[in-house]
């Protein structure tokens, strides 16, 4: 599934929020694979438990922290937890994100702008403090990246929440990675757009027309599987990627090539 070379990140410590389900579930299990021991954190239990069973089962080394994001305490006793259970924290996906249905700015309720902004880029925020303030502390520093999305660069109706929050994470990535540069951290970020996962089928509804049409839309016609987004976040953590940071790489099928 993964094509990060075997052991790769043996002996490393990654943590990977929102890897319940979707583009997190298979960071977390690239990240097994390539040899790291895999802390999965995440609000929904049962499904991210059942990520570390399956890692598991598959000879890997993981396990499980429930964190909501959007709560400081919760995400200091996430990073708190890492770092008593094996030691270190050397890479870290921040890609829990939620999405809710909608409306034009002058129609939206402030508690929906409330909510997906304290998930999404507040909840990067929080990660991102707690991340560094522990790679600072450590020798060897370590490597981030955040979960942003093509819709921090192009306008989706009806998305503001969601656009804006994305579009924040992109300032957060560079303004984090110009700050800790020095002491040895990169910090990028993902852009993803159309993978195939629960967000993406809340998104689209469970209507397979609409996701060929939508398919089609891409330049390269066809949707993504999560995996094709963990690669990127696999190569960016890695040191083949060791002179990039403050990075946005887009995983999007030519979306944003698109004529
Ligand atoms: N699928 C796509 O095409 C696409 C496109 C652009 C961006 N993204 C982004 O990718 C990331 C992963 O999404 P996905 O598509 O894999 O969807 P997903 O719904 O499978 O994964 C999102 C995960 O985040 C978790 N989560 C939600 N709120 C949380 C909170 N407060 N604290 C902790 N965990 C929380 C969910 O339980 C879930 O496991 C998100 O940030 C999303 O915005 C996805």
């Amino acid at each position: 599934m993964s094509g990060a070379a075997d052991g790769e990140f043996s002996g490393k410590v990654a943590l990977v929020t929102g890897a319940a389900t979707g583009i997190g579930r298979a960071t977390a299990f690239g990240f097994a694979r390539a040899g790291a021991a895999v802390v999965v954190a995440d609000i929904a239990e049962a499904d991210g438990q059942k990520t570390v069973s399956d890692i598991l089962a598959a000879g890997g080394k993981a396990r499980f922290v429930q964190v909501d994001v959007a709560d400081n305490a919760s995400v200091e006793n996430m990073v708190e937890k890492t770092v008593s259970w094996y030691g270190r924290l050397d890479c870290a996906h921040n890609n829990a994100g939620t999405l809710v249905q909608e409306v034009a700015i002058a129609d939206m309720a402030e508690a929906a702008w409330d909510r997906v902004l304290s998930v999404n880029l507040k909840g990067v925020f929080l990660c991102m403090k707690h991340e560094i303030q522990q790679m600072l502390r450590q020798d060897g520093g370590g490597a981030i990246v955040n979960t942003t999305s093509v819709t921090a660069f192009r306008t989706v109706l009806n998305s503001a929440a969601y656009s804006s929050s994305k579009a924040g994470i992109v300032a957060l990535t560079r303004i984090g990675a110009a700050e800790n540069g020095p002491f040895g951290i990169r910090i990028n970020a993902i852009a993803p757009a159309g993978i195939e996962t629960p967000m993406l089928a809340k998104g689209l509804g469970e209507d397979e027309e609409r996701k060929r049409n939508v398919a089609k839309t891409r330049v390269m016609r066809r949707l993504g599987q999560p995996e094709e987004a963990a690669e990127a976040v696999l190569w960016l953590c890695s040191p083949r990627a060791s002179y990039i940071t403050g990075h946005t790489l887009a995983v999007d099928g030519g979306v944003l090539a698109a004529p």
